[in-house]
């Protein structure tokens, strides 16, 4: 009995200190370590088996630090008027929180980090910066009269392709319901990215006419992705686990008025009250964020603060002003005593 429950507790204990999944922390491995393994570490939030992968890719792991950075950045700019302003970093705990809660939130990172590592690598291999990896070229055998593809055109399947192994390899699907919502979640990322490609073109010709056509297809800026997975995000659907000849499957919840296909974001379980601060379930809460108290829209201080009320200061700062630019070629300016008004949430 006594060693049954001596048992228990050290199971307890190894399951608290279990490190904690969540790749996101290798953004903030400092760049200069980069080109060594000191990246495929446990610390670094990495899953075993992301580990190994790490290991065997040394030439890709770069990208994929940079591509979840840029997702990372990119939610903030999407999201710095909301309850929700995809703040993630002040503990280990708070993103795991955040990452496997289940919610539109997690969704939403889940989604736009895929799009981000498959977009680094993209053009990664684009401007030959991996050797594993080129341009596509299936477009230069099509024939068109006027039109030369030539050029580089994105490679989005390469990049796809990594970004969706390096991150469900995180994931149990067999073990975890959330290992599912998160693989969806993934994949609807991965998918939006794939869609999101442009022609570019370059004319020539007499005198600029366009006379002949050279073009490539290339992926549009990232914000064009971060904003399509946005609305993707206001739209997520409601699923529920079915089991299905014994296969577990996510199904809207709304049938039959919905149903989710490939591309959409998916969620398992409400949001937290982002107004209220409850680091348990990932929320930083709205006390003290800046609003605009001229805004009537999202930004308002009355949405912002939750109709808690704000405080609002006038501040004043020295600023660069009257410059003028001199013959050649400096330019002057003068000093200026400038003041704002900034309110905060209360
Ligand atoms: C945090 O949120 C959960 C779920 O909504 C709730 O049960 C809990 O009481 C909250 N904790 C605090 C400190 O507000
Ligand atoms: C996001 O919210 C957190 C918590 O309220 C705050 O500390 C942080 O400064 C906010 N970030 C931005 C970019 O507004
Ligand atoms: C505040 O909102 C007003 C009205 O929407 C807008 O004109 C102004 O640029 C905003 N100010 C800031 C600092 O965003």
């Amino acid at each position: 009995m006594f060693s049954q429950f001596k048992q228990l507790q050290i199971i307890a204990f190894l399951f608290l200190f279990i490190p904690s999944e969540q790749w996101l922390l290798i953004t903030q491995v400092p760049d200069i370590t980069m080109s060594t393994k000191g990246l495929c570490h446990i610390d670094n939030g990495l899953s075993t088996r992301q580990i190994l992968f790490c290991q065997r890719h040394l030439d890709i792991m770069p990208f994929i630090r940079f591509g979840t950075n840029l997702a990372l950045e990119e939610c903030k700019t999407q999201f710095k008027n909301r309850h929700w302003n995809c703040s993630l970093f002040y503990e280990q705990k708070q993103i795991e929180n955040i990452l496997d809660s289940g919610t539109k939130e997690s969704a939403y990172i889940h989604a736009i980090t895929a799009a981000g590592i498959a977009y680094a690598i993209t053009k990664a291999c684009s401007t030959g910066r991996l050797n594993s990896c080129g341009c596509d070229m299936s477009l230069q055998n099509k024939n068109d009269p006027t039109t030369k593809w030539s050029g580089c055109s994105d490679n989005v399947l390469f990049g796809s392709e990594i970004a969706r192994k390096f991150l469900n390899l995180r994931e149990r699907p067999m073990r975890n319901k959330q290992s599912l919502l998160n693989i969806h979640n993934n994949q609807a990322g991965i998918k939006t990215i794939q869609t999101e490609v442009d022609r570019q073109c370059k004319c020539h010709g007499v005198s600029g006419s366009c006379e002949f056509k050279t073009c490539w297809r290339s992926l549009k800026p990232f914000f064009h992705i971060g904003n399509q997975l946005k609305e993707k995000y206001d739209d997520a659907i409601e699923v529920r686990l079915h089991r299905s000849e014994n296969k577990l499957r996510l199904m809207a919840r709304n049938t039959p008025y919905e149903r989710q296909t490939k591309l959409d974001l998916v969620y398992l379980n409400p949001s937290p009250n982002y107004c209220i601060k409850n680091i348990t379930y990932g929320s930083f809460g709205t006390y003290g964020r800046s609003c605009n108290r001229s805004s009537r829209a999202i930004d308002s201080c009355e949405l912002l603060c939750c109709n808690r009320g704000y405080q609002s200061h006038i501040v004043t700062y020295r600023d660069k002003c009257n410059c003028r630019f001199t013959f050649c070629c400096t330019i002057t300016c003068q000093e200026c005593i400038q003041t704002k008004e900034i309110s905060r949430c209360l």
